[in-house]
């Protein structure tokens, strides 16, 4: 059964500390996160970019997660990460994933609010969750985003947009980026406090690969519920195959399954380092409540 991820962050909230949200890339990545969870006895949400998806496919995607978390005793959120794209959440509402982020962040605001209204409507009709980010989180992923500020708004105006269309998780710009950080970001925990003065709703960081153990502790304290992590997983799974090949080149053994192991082991390894940070570890019977 995969589980809630609105309530999954509610529960981070209320025990001081954040889910971690994980971009897998394939069945390798997902089992890696879920068995890091499960080391951990962490609650954990897979998330999924647009691009994964058109890869291999929402059926194929949605067979092999719900498998990984029926056979998982940690519980084990579904979620479709940026998403502008409002045919790709008709797939997945209709998939019973557990939650979609409808990244209306390209849109002026007038649209935004209307369109988040329906994708809303879509998604609650089928007990699916959705985040909502009306400001673009700068910094392009697997294909979507952009480098520039293109829409900012007040913390009033988010908070307003956000009740009014009903939506259950809020990614605001946070002053985090996507991808790796060429300079210090200048990071705005007091923004998630504004925020979380304001609305129950549980509030999302992106753009977590990079930043230090101390601007986690702030943001976690600040308020933040579920922190997205992609970056972090595609290094630590490219790095160890490259290591791997290296090494394959000078023994002369080409072992796919053992590539796999190492690969699976890395991803692992930088999972489970990231709940401790986030302070999950431990939480996974609390969370399933
Ligand atoms: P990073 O790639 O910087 O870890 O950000 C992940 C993210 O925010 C996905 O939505």
């Amino acid at each position: 059964m995969i589980t809630s991820t609105a309530r999954l962050a509610r529960r981070a909230r209320e025990g001081g500390y954040a889910v971690a949200a994980v971009n897998i890339l394939d069945d390798l990545s997902l089992r890696a996160v879920v068995a890091a969870a499960t080391e951990r006895s962490s609650p954990v949400i897979v998330q999924v970019s647009v691009k994964t998806v058109r890869s291999i496919g929402v059926e194929l995607l949605t067979t092999m997660v719900r498998l990984a978390a029926q056979d998982a005793p940690v519980p084990v959120a579904l979620h479709l990460d940026h998403c502008p794209h409002r045919d790709v959440i008709s797939q997945v509402v209709a998939a019973g994933w557990s939650s979609v982020l409808f990244d209306a962040s390209d849109r002026d605001l007038a649209t935004a609010e209307r369109e988040t209204a329906e994708v809303v409507a879509e998604a609650h009709a089928a007990g699916v969750d959705v985040e909502s980010e009306i400001e673009n989180i700068v910094g392009v992923e697997d294909d979507i985003g952009s480098d520039e500020a293109v829409h900012a708004y007040s913390v009033a105006t988010l908070v307003e947009v956000a009740t009014r269309t009903g939506v259950d998780l809020l990614a605001p710009q946070l002053g985090t980026a996507h991808g790796l950080y060429t300079r210090s970001p200048v990071l705005l925990p007091e923004r998630v406090r504004e925020l979380t003065g304001l609305t129950d709703l549980p509030i999302v960081l992106h753009g977590g690969t990079g930043l230090t153990d101390e601007a986690f502790r702030a943001f976690i304290e600040a308020g933040v519920s579920k922190i997205n992590i992609s970056t972090g997983l595609k290094l630590a799974y490219m790095k160890s195959a490259q290591a791997h090949t290296a090494k394959a080149e000078q023994t002369g053994r080409w072992d796919p399954p053992s590539m796999f192991r190492d690969i699976s082991d890395a991803v692992q390894a930088e999972v489970a380092g990231h709940l401790d940070r986030f302070g999950s570890t431990g939480h996974a019977q609390d969370a399933a409540r």
